[in-house]
């Protein structure tokens, strides 16, 4: 098989990272022989999915014989009307880490660059890396953040993609208004500035931490690219779907090298009631923001420190090697995310949980910090 592989497996698949998604619960459960674990390890909405779409999902189940509406016009003029833009500003994808594959596919030549930072999110250097082309990672601050001179140093006449999460997994840091202008100011001439803006419904609530607004800065530049999604606020992570927001003629090009058909009918019906569901969104970002404000007060140990984050999850560096802290925390039934993979060994992440989970949740990785 070995062979086989050498042989016949191009050399940027052979060695491409895999990306390690957290275990269900069901089956973390089952490997250890607990039960009543609690997840805090995929940044998921543990408010659950928004109400409004559950409500519309039941009725179009007696539909389900036709094909979606492989244009996503119904969805995606509700999109338009609600930021203000235009139709054919917005492009739907099955779930927004879908429509990334798409722009590096659809705008990287094979030796054009995707540039972002070391801790960014890892489906980056991923879409670069499946698609063969290179990724360039830029030093960040002492802090984890994007560092804007760094990332300005790292880009060369080949950088066709900047990708820069805002709030960024896992770091939850973000990237300024001055910051992101900055990097468009020095992009060359063909290159164009992605904004992952998953947690973006989650960071509006503080206006007073500066960081860009990617629909803005879109509307005064064409290069700007801003992808958004539902897997989030609105609880949808496991209907996959997402939406990028830029330039129609980017976004003409995505959909020659997406698969047709690829966001289902229950995904776009969902998405069309979600994104009404105001009180959904407010109620969740309300609640993560006092639940991260808890996590940063309570979690306590030596040389522990909580990372600030505008999203749904907070980095916490351990001061030791995280995988163990992860065993520990699991056979207490605490399922978080070590982050060795992603070039941090002595760090976790912990995302938002229910309010009845939270005060287990902070003990117990109290404990384990203090042992
Ligand atoms: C920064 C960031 N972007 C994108 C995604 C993926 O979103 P989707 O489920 O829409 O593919 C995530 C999910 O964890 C994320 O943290």
């Amino acid at each position: 098989m070995t062979d086989w592989f050498d042989e016949h497996v191009p050399r940027h698949v052979r060695t491409l990272d895999v990306y390690q998604p957290g275990k269900p619960i069901e089956e973390l459960e089952r490997e250890l022989g607990i039960s009543g674990a609690i997840k805090v390890a995929s940044n998921e909405n543990p408010l659950g999915p928004s109400p409004k779409a559950l409500e519309v999902l039941p009725a179009a189940l007696s539909q389900l014989h036709l094909y979606p509406d492989a244009g996503g016009f119904a969805l995606r003029r509700a999109i338009a009307a609600k930021l203000g833009l235009d139709l054919a500003q917005i492009a739907l994808g099955n779930g927004s880490n879908d429509l990334l594959y798409q722009l590096v596919l659809a705008t990287c030549e094979p030796t054009d660059e995707v540039l972002s930072h070391k801790y960014a999110f890892l489906s980056y250097r991923l879409a670069a890396q499946v698609a063969g082309r290179p990724f360039v990672a830029a030093p960040t601050t002492p802090e984890l953040a994007c560092d804007v001179d760094a990332l300005i140093a790292a880009i060369t006449p080949r950088t066709r993609l900047v990708v820069l999460g805002s709030p960024n997994n896992p770091t939850g840091s973000v990237v300024t208004k001055a910051g992101a202008e900055r990097v468009l100011a020095a992009l060359p001439p063909r290159a164009l500035l992605v904004i992952d803006e998953a947690y973006a419904e989650y960071a509006a609530q503080y206006p007073e931490v500066d960081h860009v607004d990617g629909l803005a800065l879109l509307r005064s530049d064409r290069r700007v690219i801003v992808l958004r999604t539902f897997s989030k606020i609105y609880g949808l992570a496991g209907i996959r779907i997402g939406y990028a927001a830029g330039d129609k003629a980017v976004l003409d090009v995505l959909g020659r090298v997406g698969r047709t058909f690829h966001v289902s009918s229950l995904a776009q019906i969902a998405a069309i009631a979600a994104l009404d569901d105001d009180e959904h969104v407010a109620k969740s970002a309300a609640h993560a923001r006092a639940q991260l404000e808890r996590m940063r007060a309570e979690i306590k140990g030596p040389g522990v420190k909580v990372y600030p984050s505008l999203s749904n999850f907070v980095l916490i560096d351990c001061a030791r090697p995280s995988t163990a802290v992860y065993e520990a925390l699991l056979r207490r039934g605490v399922i978080v995310r070590p982050m060795a993979a992603w070039g941090l060994p002595g760090a976790i992440r912990v995302s938002v949980c229910r309010d009845s989970e939270l005060p287990r949740v902070i003990q117990t990785i109290n404990d384990v910090l203090a042992s």
